[in-house]
């Protein structure tokens, strides 16, 4: 392990120690249609948990096209590739962000061994069981769609968030998200948030119907998280390579992603497997 890693995962460690005890919670941020807006939700909500004195790990398991790193503006100088290649520690490839967040690029290396490797695949998530407990909250930015790899992550997590705008398309693919979980998988816990809303009834609105709909012809309860509007500043931020939290911490879409943090935290989560159930799922899928 290279001196910067083993810092990192000594002062993780320091910092663990003297509170209690941590259990680690994967959390999914998924969406049916691409470009709603998931990436910046996983990023901003990851931070707004980071507010409430949790510690937070984002993983960007994007596979296409991971960008993290690049809300961030970060370029990490080790990948899961080079990771398994030059056989490194998982602190190598985990990153410290803004306010202490930890992350990791998934990037076109972590693609490959989906693809190829499926051994190497599970080298890297024995090596991942390292951070077990370390860390209140793994949230994983997966891809849009229904794609074999993101299903996986979205079986495998303790909890998933869906993330669509008020538009028909977006709606109708995370209903069609919503009803693949629930034929491969009853239990799955999901709730919705809606983004880029023009105003909070339009939110309201769109996740009732989405709820109804759901409960109807599915009979799988989807509870509504919340509601972030859309606001101008999101794209702003995105430009400046900063987090819109911390960039404009006063700006609608901050306070919405604030209390959207806070009121999850409120949530008890029936049943927590985190990340060993977790590994397990991926490994013996
Ligand atoms: N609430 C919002 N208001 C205004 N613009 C937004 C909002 N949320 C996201 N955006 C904009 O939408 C674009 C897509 O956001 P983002 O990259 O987070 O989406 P994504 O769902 O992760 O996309 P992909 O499916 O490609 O991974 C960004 O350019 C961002 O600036
Ligand atoms: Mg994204």
């Amino acid at each position: 392990m290279v001196d910067q890693a083993k810092q990192l995962r000594d002062k993780v460690m320091q910092k663990k120690a003297k509170k209690e005890r941590r259990q680690t919670r994967i959390l999914a941020v998924t969406s049916g249609k691409g470009g709603v807006g998931k990436s910046n939700f996983a990023l901003n909500f990851a931070l707004g948990l980071v507010e409430q004195n949790k510690k937070v790990l984002i993983f960007d398991v994007d596979l296409g096209f991971a960008n993290i790193d690049v809300l961030l503006g970060r370029s990490p100088e080790e990948s899961i590739a080079t990771m398994l290649e030059k056989d490194l520690a998982i602190w190598d490839i985990i990153e410290e962000g803004p306010n202490g967040l930890l992350f990791i690029s998934g990037g076109t290396g972590f693609n490959d061994l989906f693809q190829m490797d499926e051994s190497k695949l599970n080298k890297f998530f024995k090596e991942l069981s390292q951070i077990q407990d370390m860390v209140d909250y793994i949230i994983l930015d997966t891809g849009a769609g229904l794609s074999y790899e993101n299903l996986r992550f979205i079986l495998a997590a303790d909890d998933v968030i869906l993330v669509t705008t008020p538009e028909p398309t977006s709606i109708t693919d995370a209903y069609s998200v919503v009803k693949m979980v629930h034929a491969k998988n009853r239990n799955v816990h999901m709730k919705l948030v809606v983004n880029q809303c023009t105003n909070e009834k339009e939110g309201i609105q769109t996740a009732e119907n989405f709820k109804k709909v759901t409960e109807q012809f599915l009979g799988k309860q989807v509870e509504t998280l919340g509601y972030i509007p859309s606001d101008a500043n999101i794209p702003a931020a995105v430009k400046k390579q900063t987090p819109f939290l911390l960039a404009y911490p006063r700006t609608h879409a901050s306070k919405a992603i604030q209390k959207l943090a806070s009121e999850y935290l409120e949530i008890p989560l029936p049943y927590k497997l985190g990340l060993k159930g977790f590994l397990l799922k991926m490994l013996f899928k």
